[in-house]
């Protein structure tokens, strides 16, 4: 006998429907999945073997054929499990075929028949609301995310035996409970800007970075401070918009990387990956299609620490989505698109040993090691980073019973009203909501660059020999300058300030002293202007 069991599955960050077809006839016993099943699919006739014997089912043995419905779509993941469960007991005639009708299934089966968490129920709670059904079952780890949605009914029971019992009672599925937040513990080290002694230029950098979503790097000696600077960005950066958190949870939905409970994600994301990490790693990609550290940081913050010691071509990768603020993953038949607009924070040490611009001349890189070491970072991506900061090692003697320093709080209101400024500003303009974001030319007729600034700038791009986007984007962050100034127009020393962080990978660190150490007679070029 043959039966239809819908469920659904993911592409990219949207969800399709899937009919699960099981047909079970007489004939040599085995098992066939069709409809482009990945391995994970594939297993799935050993989990819904066992979870069916396991909850009191019968298995009888029939030559069982499973077509995942479109056929022509790869299918991945877990959560096929219970829709084939179900078609099974259906084509075996332990259940009515009216008992799963206009119903939608989702869940991946323990051997023990529990309903376990899967990928994705986020967008496929979005599909079923438009598609329209009488219920929407998933497992109860997956109950938050499935409710952010006004779809059709929830359903989440614990194990596949109960949910056929509900099945077999007739009439609506009970609604889940609501699933229980688990308490957020106090954190011991909320991190604030007030614990940083010193670092003026730095937090003046990430200050402005916040307020109009630059791309910064940091460039110190170990132990400078310049993790703990950037840790401390997303404490300073707007809250979340509600389409924007939502947008978040989405991603980290398909990830499969939400918290218990699958609660929408409220704070902006801080991803700090490894530098082992691999391209798919980062930018998505792979096989069956992630998103990557960039798109799991849409909307927060991407830190790359020790950004050198990422491999070049990995690091390249960043290029498109850092100008297109989505990742776009070819396949053969279909691309999929995530998205990935992030704030970039690098933290780099100035050569291998790290002490180049040492006070104490430490420093024993040869000038041709810090050259190679710092061509690891291509001109185009240089480019793309708005703003170079030196962080030199504060003083012990200074870190010592010193007073704290400006609190996040204080810094975070003069970024609000930055950021207000530019949602006024680009009201007219859709998905352009800060200065990063905006185009260059828009900003050059509109942005109110006052003739002075434009003067300096000009005269800056010849010396600099700036690429046009970096023209572009000294521009932008000048803007921002303005913006936390509370200036309407853009003034030259707005543009001064902004083209200081060009350059910034040369100049001696702060609170250094005279000497710079093996480099001081060496001169080292500045970040190749890149023109790709
Ligand atoms: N400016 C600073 N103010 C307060 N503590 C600091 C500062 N710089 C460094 N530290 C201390 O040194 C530790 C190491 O700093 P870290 O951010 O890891 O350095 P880096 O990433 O530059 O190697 C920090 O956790 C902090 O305890
Ligand atoms: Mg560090």
């Amino acid at each position: 006998m043959l039966a239809a069991v819908r469920s659904a599955a993911v592409l990219g960050v949207d969800a399709y429907d899937v009919t699960v077809e099981v047909d079970a006839n007489q004939g040599l016993p085995q098992w066939t999945i069709v409809g482009l099943p990945a391995a994970s699919v594939k297993e799935s006739r050993e989990r819904v073997g066992s979870a069916l014997l396991n909850s009191g089912f019968l298995v009888p043995p029939r030559r069982v054929t499973v077509n995942l419905a479109p056929a022509d779509t790869a299918k991945a993941g877990t959560a096929f499990d219970l829709p084939i469960a179900l078609a099974f007991l259906v084509a075996t005639g332990q259940l009515a075929p009216h008992a799963v009708e206009r119903r939608v299934f989702v869940g991946e089966l323990g051997l023990d028949g529990a309903l376990r968490p899967v990928r994705g129920v986020l967008p496929i709670a979005r599909r079923v609301a438009a598609a329209g059904a009488d219920a929407l079952v998933v497992p109860p780890a997956n109950v938050g995310e499935a409710s952010l949605v006004r779809a059709a009914p929830l359903a989440a029971p614990a194990t596949l035996a109960v949910l056929v019992a509900q099945l077999r009672a007739g009439g609506p599925l009970p609604a889940p409970r609501p699933a229980a937040r688990a308490p957020s513990a106090p954190l011991d080290d909320p991190l604030d800007f007030a614990d940083v002694v010193g670092q003026g230029a730095a937090r003046r950098a990430l200050e402005v970075a916040a307020a109009g979503g630059h791309n910064v790097s940091l460039i110190g000696p170990p132990g400078a401070g310049k993790t703990m600077l950037a840790r401390r960005l997303p404490g300073i950066l707007p809250p979340l918009s509600e389409s924007e958190a939502l947008e978040v949870t989405t991603v980290h939905s398909v990830a499969g990387i939400l918290p218990p409970g699958g609660f929408a994600v409220t704070g902006r994301p801080f991803r700090a990956p490894h530098h082992s990490i691999s391209a798919a790693g980062l930018i998505g990609g792979g096989s069956i299609p992630r998103p990557g550290e960039v798109s799991l940081a849409h909307h927060g913050v991407l830190f790359l620490d020790e950004m050198l010691e990422f491999p070049r071509h990995v690091l390249d990768g960043l290029r498109q989505p850092m100008e297109d603020g989505r990742v776009v993953i070819a396949r053969a038949a279909t691309s999929i698109a995530y998205p990935a607009r992030f704030t970039l924070v690098g933290a780099m040490n100035p050569c291998p040993c790290g002490r180049a611009g040492d006070p104490t001349g430490a420093c024993t890189c040869s000038a041709a090691d810090v050259l190679r070491y710092r061509a690891r970072l291509s001109g185009p991506l240089a480019d793309r980073l708005d703003m170079h900061v030196s962080v030199g090692a504060v003083a012990v003697a200074a870190l010592a019973g010193s007073a704290p320093a400006e609190p996040s709080a204080a810094i975070a209101a003069r970024v609000a009203r930055a950021r207000a400024a530019q949602v006024e500003r680009y009201r007219a303009l859709r998905s352009v909501q800060c200065n990063a974001h905006a185009t260059g030319r828009w900003l050059d007729t509109h942005g109110g660059v006052e003739p002075a600034a434009r003067a300096v700038l000009a005269a800056a791009a010849e010396r600099l020999a700036l690429s046009a986007r970096g023209y572009h984007r000294v521009l932008k962050v000048a803007r921002t300058i303005a913006d936390l100034d509370g200036e309407p127009n853009v003034g030259a020393p707005a543009v001064a300030e902004a083209l200081r962080y060009r350059g910034g990978l040369h100049r001696r660190p702060e609170g250094a002293g005279a000497t710079e150490g093996s480099l001081g007679r060496t001169a080292i070029p500045r970040w190749r202007s890149g023109r790709r």
